[in-house]
């Protein structure tokens, strides 16, 4: 039984490790990258890096707050904006989300860092999210 159980993961990790590694670093392959109340809005290149697509992605699809430590982090429908507030979004070194946010045990609310670099992607000129959310639909085609 046990045997079984470690040798489907020695066969799944690997095709987890491809699939996190599809995502992340949409600030290489993006411009015009801004946050827009809980949304990141970015104007990405498509693969064939010929036409640019101006997209959103929700951040609560994919961005929550560790209730114990009180960082935010990648978490499938996280909804970090029910705990942060004074958001904002800086440059350097990476496309680093700030907020000021406080748990739900009680604790002082204070200053949380998230690399968007690493659990947003860019899908053929659509943001993604790492928690496998991303915006399918309607890709507003940008003129270069
Ligand atoms: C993102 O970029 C960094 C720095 O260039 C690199 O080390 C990392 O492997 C990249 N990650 C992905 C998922 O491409
Ligand atoms: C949190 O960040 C905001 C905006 O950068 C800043 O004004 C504030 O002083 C910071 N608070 C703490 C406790 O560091
Ligand atoms: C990527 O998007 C382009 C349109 O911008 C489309 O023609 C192409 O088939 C897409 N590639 C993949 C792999 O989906």
């Amino acid at each position: 039984m046990q045997l079984s159980t470690i040798s489907r993961w020695v066969a799944v990790i690997p095709a987890l490790a491809t699939a996190v590694a599809a995502y992340g670093n949409f600030s290489h392959t993006c411009q015009d990258i801004e946050l827009v109340n809980t949304d990141v809005r970015a104007t990405c290149l498509d693969e064939a890096a010929s036409t640019l697509y101006t997209n959103e992605l929700d951040l609560n699809l994919c961005v929550g707050l560790d209730q114990t430590t009180a960082q935010l982090k990648w978490e499938l429908l996280g909804k970090f904006s029910l705990y942060c507030v004074n958001c904002a979004l800086a440059w350097i070194p990476a496309p680093l989300l700030t907020c000021s946010c406080a748990p739900l045990t009680g604790g002082a609310a204070h200053n949380t860092t998230l690399d968007l670099d690493d659990g947003v992607g860019n899908s053929n000129g659509t943001l993604t999210c790492r928690t496998g959310q991303g915006v399918p639909a309607s890709k507003p085609k940008r003129s270069n």
